[in-house]
């Protein structure tokens, strides 16, 4: 079994120095660092099969979307899905926002009597609910908060508790009878707390709600299985686990998918186009994937997928917790307060802090002098922020690269910042 040590020397990037120091990543809740097979699998495509996939008859095309549809089918064994011929529930999307968006618009076209009988499931009207939480990306609010502009029905939210968590103890009052969609995150992008969500489903389902899981900052970092879960939706992106920018997953319950109206039109997607009739569209995923699709790096995904299987997501998540104690010492530190729970249950090594008398950017630029990345910012997540009631914060995260070492040198230079910065 490859231990940490060896595994983070399959990362190029990470081996070189910034500002005279040795690189410290810690910001792969913004974006993860790709390993070498993954860099590799992307410039083999170009070099051996590169060709459109599902269109051509020659030997390149279907080499292409052999490989396009294998690398669904390993995302699907990441995520517990259905990767059999004709019962997939893998969609391709250009990243998490994109998945969003194609659940809110397609919701949207359901609304307006698109899509059939089938599509009614999904259909709002004015006073109808959805539900999202504060702690959710701006990916989720705003496609949600513009479904319910569209649509007449009324957005309404789970509030947080003292440490940014959802408060998912008060899903029977916040979910109604009215409620027909449910989105919510899976793990807090600031908080690193991973959301209870098991309630928030059952009540969900209970008045026949859909349920949307945001899981861009668990899948990366946990061991998902969206079948146990009884989730309806999920959405992610590939950069974040250690895959290509450009490309991301949307997980829908096969018999949803079905039912689901396509939210985008083009080629690829249409078994039937005429002029003066209707289309007829094609079966999930396909009618959801119009256009030319990110190929390679759909494929290269495809190889971050079996590698975090390799590596094996609950190893992983240890390792992770390790990083996540030592991350955790930055609210020992006079001055220093976590935007998050503070005890090492229930999140992950992503911790959002705010330095007292210095400005987060300030913070930022201290902490980068000694080579060490850090996110600063609203980190796409205000209603969060003013939760905590802060306008951005300074994070950090973990990743299947960092060692101990890493976490202590941050803590050791954020204990710096006030001092450098002749805060009392
Ligand atoms: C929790 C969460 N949701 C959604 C997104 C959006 O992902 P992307 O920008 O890759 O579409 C992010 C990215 O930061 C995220 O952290």
């Amino acid at each position: 079994m490859t231990d940490f040590a060896t595994i983070r020397k399959e990362f190029p990037i990470l081996d070189q120095r910034i500002h005279g120091h040795p690189l410290v990543y810690l910001d792969s809740a913004a974006t993860a660092q790709k390993p070498q097979c993954v860099i590799d699998a992307e410039a083999e495509f170009y070099r051996t099969i590169n060709a459109g996939v599902h269109r051509g008859a020659h030997e390149l095309a279907a080499r292409s979307t052999m490989a396009f549809e294998e690398a669904r089918a390993k995302m699907a064994r990441l995520v517990g899905a259905n990767a059999t011929e004709g019962g997939e529930e893998i969609v391709v999307t250009s990243g998490a926002t994109a998945g969003l968006n194609l659940l809110a618009t397609a919701f949207g076209n359901a609304s307006l009597g698109r899509g059939g009988a089938a599509a009614k499931r999904f259909a709002l009207k004015p006073g109808d609910e959805i539900v999202v939480s504060k702690a959710e990306h701006h990916s989720v609010l705003l496609p949600f908060q513009e479904l319910a502009a569209r649509t007449g029905a009324i957005l309404k939210w789970f509030d947080l508790d003292d440490e940014g968590r959802i408060r998912s103890d008060s899903a029977d009052e916040v979910i109604t009878e009215r409620t027909r969609i449910v989105a919510v995150t899976h793990v807090g992008n600031t908080t690193g707390a991973i959301t209870d969500i098991a309630p928030i489903i059952r009540r969900a389902h209970e008045v026949g709600a859909v349920f949307v899981l945001d899981a861009c900052q668990s899948v990366p970092h946990l061991k998902v299985d969206f079948h146990a879960l009884d989730v309806d939706f999920a959405a992610w992106s590939a950069h974040k686990m250690y895959g290509p920018t450009g490309v991301g997953f949307l997980y829908g319950r096969r018999d949803l998918l079905e039912a689901l109206p396509p939210a985008n039109f083009g080629g690829s997607m249409v078994e039937l186009a005429w002029m003066d009739q209707e289309a007829q569209y094609m079966e999930p995923p396909a009618r959801f994937e119009a256009g030319t699709q990110p190929v390679a790096q759909v494929v290269a995904a495809g190889v971050a997928a079996d590698w975090l299987m390799n590596i094996g997501m609950e190893r992983l998540e240890a390792h992770e917790k390790t990083l996540t104690d030592e991350l955790l010492k930055l609210g020992d530190i006079e001055g220093v307060r976590i935007l998050g729970p503070r005890d090492n249950e229930h999140r992950i090594g992503t911790v959002a802090f705010e330095v007292d008398g210095v400005h987060p950017h300030d913070v930022g630029q201290f902490i980068d002098a000694q080579g060490i990345a850090i996110r600063v910012g609203h980190h796409c997540a205000q209603p969060v922020h003013r939760h905590f009631g802060v306008y951005a914060s300074n994070r950090a995260s973990s990743g299947v690269y960092n060692a101990v070492e890493d976490a202590q040198a941050l803590v050791e230079a954020v204990k710096q910042v006030r001092p450098f910065f002749g805060v009392k």
